[in-house]
């Protein structure tokens, strides 16, 4: 319908001049996060020929629940194409209860604890509708997923932001995420006789850090004291490296009773087309959350739940064992985690370590004399570099200021993000698996990508060839 990018948000904007108060037409389209993601996807679509901007895996999910969604639609069963309970197809909602009561050492109601939603960005859409109120604050920690500010707002909330502080490596070791930090007295300073909620992201996208016990301790202690709510966003719960536990901020005392977290089968299971996610809290919060699922979505797509009902079977079963979907995939990941590490070192970037996600955010600032610093601009540098690297390197990543609020933005412009969740850019370029370095090159200006296959083309420069659709 619309020819231009220009004529979507022109008829939004002149949709929100008519329809909406200003303050929500602010959040809709002045959020420059917004802007720049749909100016990101178009430019890697015309530029790139590797995408690590996109945050989701382009590897196959399992096969277990590939096969499990074949026999939802074309079984004997054919009232899996039809309605199922509105709250949650009740073989998902019992094994999510069975498998969160375990994880989380408490008895769980599949329903009135569970609740199915379309994707975990509904569960979010739905807690914010739901609790905040207009003059309400809600505090989110920098850097954070998009979705949270605009959806604070549209629900007449006001954001108030506290940044993750990164404080500096040992000499001559890479940063980790474990690095960035809240500062306990900073964070206290935030919470006020208006908090109504604190949102949670662990383990975070986009910086990877998996919150440790010591600072959830410090969220919960001010959550309880202010008696403030957890929107706690833990859709990479099995995403995590290096022997780190993720901790449920839900498990810790005083906690339960005001947290509501927040769970997609699309990161869980490598399905995020099928939309499916979750909440998982006590009664006296999920049941403002139905009233708002049943006023906006209502039902979600029964095959799709079905399926992932009966992954989550397979799971549950397999707990713990090297056979499990939980266990191999973090396996997996990690692998490309460190295979994109040693290459963003190779030309001279600055990874910071993730410790869970499938995310990792580089350091760029060694960049400044390749790609120079344009003082007064309003764009931010990592926002001109990203938009560099996909012209001249044809590789496509996020900035990080994309991540933070307008004010904080330019305190943070000199990383950017890459999702390692991809099979043929990080691990091997070719279907058939040969080794292949993502970035390849000397460090300087000559790095970029280059196939290490033999394949028939090209012979620049030491044994591989500029990428092209072949590879
Ligand atoms: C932190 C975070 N929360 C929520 C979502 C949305 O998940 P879903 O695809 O299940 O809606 C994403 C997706 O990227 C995410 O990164």
């Amino acid at each position: 319908v619309f020819p231009t990018q220009g004529a979507i948000t022109q008829h939004w904007q002149s949709w929100c001049q008519k329809a909406a108060p200003s303050s929500l037409c602010k959040c809709l389209l002045c959020s420059s996060f917004h802007l720049s993601r749909v100016e990101f996807v178009k430019l890697a679509a015309t530029y790139s020929t590797v995408n690590l901007g996109q945050g989701f895996p382009d590897f196959p999910p399992p096969d277990f629940l590939k096969e499990a969604f074949s026999r939802a639609v074309s079984g004997e069963k054919h009232t899996l194409h039809q309605y199922t309970r509105a709250f949650g197809h009740p073989p998902l909602v019992k094994i999510l209860a069975q498998l969160f009561g375990k994880l989380l050492g408490r008895e769980l109601d599949p329903m009135t604890n569970v609740m199915v939603t379309v994707g975990a960005y509904q569960a979010l859409f739905c807690c914010f509708q739901a609790f905040i109120e207009e003059g309400d604050e809600v505090i989110i920690i920098e850097p954070f997923f998009d979705c949270y500010e605009p959806m604070v707002k549209m629900a007449g909330g006001t954001p108030v932001y506290i940044p993750l502080r990164p404080k500096a490596p040992k000499e001559g070791k890479l940063m980790s995420s474990a690095d960035w930090q809240l500062d306990p007295a900073e964070l206290a300073s935030k919470f006020s006789e208006q908090t109504k909620a604190i949102v949670l992201n662990s383990p975070n996208n986009p910086l990877g850090k998996v919150f440790s016990r010591g600072e959830l301790e410090l969220i919960a202690d001010l959550c309880v004291k202010h008696d403030a709510l957890c929107i706690s966003d833990e859709v990479y719960e099995w995403l995590v490296y290096d022997g780190k536990e993720h901790i449920r901020i839900a498990s810790l005392p005083g906690m339960w009773d005001r947290t509501v977290i927040v769970g997609s089968a699309g990161k869980t299971f490598s399905i995020t087309g099928w939309k499916v996610g979750w909440t998982v809290g006590p009664n006296r919060l999920l049941q403002h959350l139905r009233t708002v699922h049943q006023n906006s979505v209502y039902h979600c797509a029964t095959a799709a739940q079905d399926a992932v009902a009966q992954g989550f079977q397979r799971e549950l079963e397999r707990y713990g064992k090297p056979d499990s979907y939980f266990v191999q995939l973090p396996r997996e990941l990690q692998q490309k985690r460190d295979q994109l590490i040693q290459s963003l070192v190779a030309v001279g970037m600055k990874p910071i370590i993730p410790e869970g996600t499938y995310f990792l955010v580089a350091d760029i600032s060694e960049f400044k004399s390749e790609v120079p610093d344009v003082p007064d601009s309003d764009e931010p540098y990592d926002s001109r570099f990203a938009k560099w690297m996909v012209k001249n390197k044809g590789l496509a990543a996020i900035p990080l200021s994309a991540f933070y609020c307008g004010a904080h933005k330019d305190n943070y412009n000199s990383f950017i993000r890459f999702c390692f969740a991809k099979v043929r850019h990080t691990a091997g370029l070719h279907p058939s698996g040969l080794a292949v370095s993502t970035l390849h090159g000397t460090q300087g200006k000559n790095w970029g990508f280059f196939c290490t296959n033999k394949c028939s083309e090209g012979g620049e420069p030491a044994g591989g060839h500029k990428l092209n659709s072949w590879c």
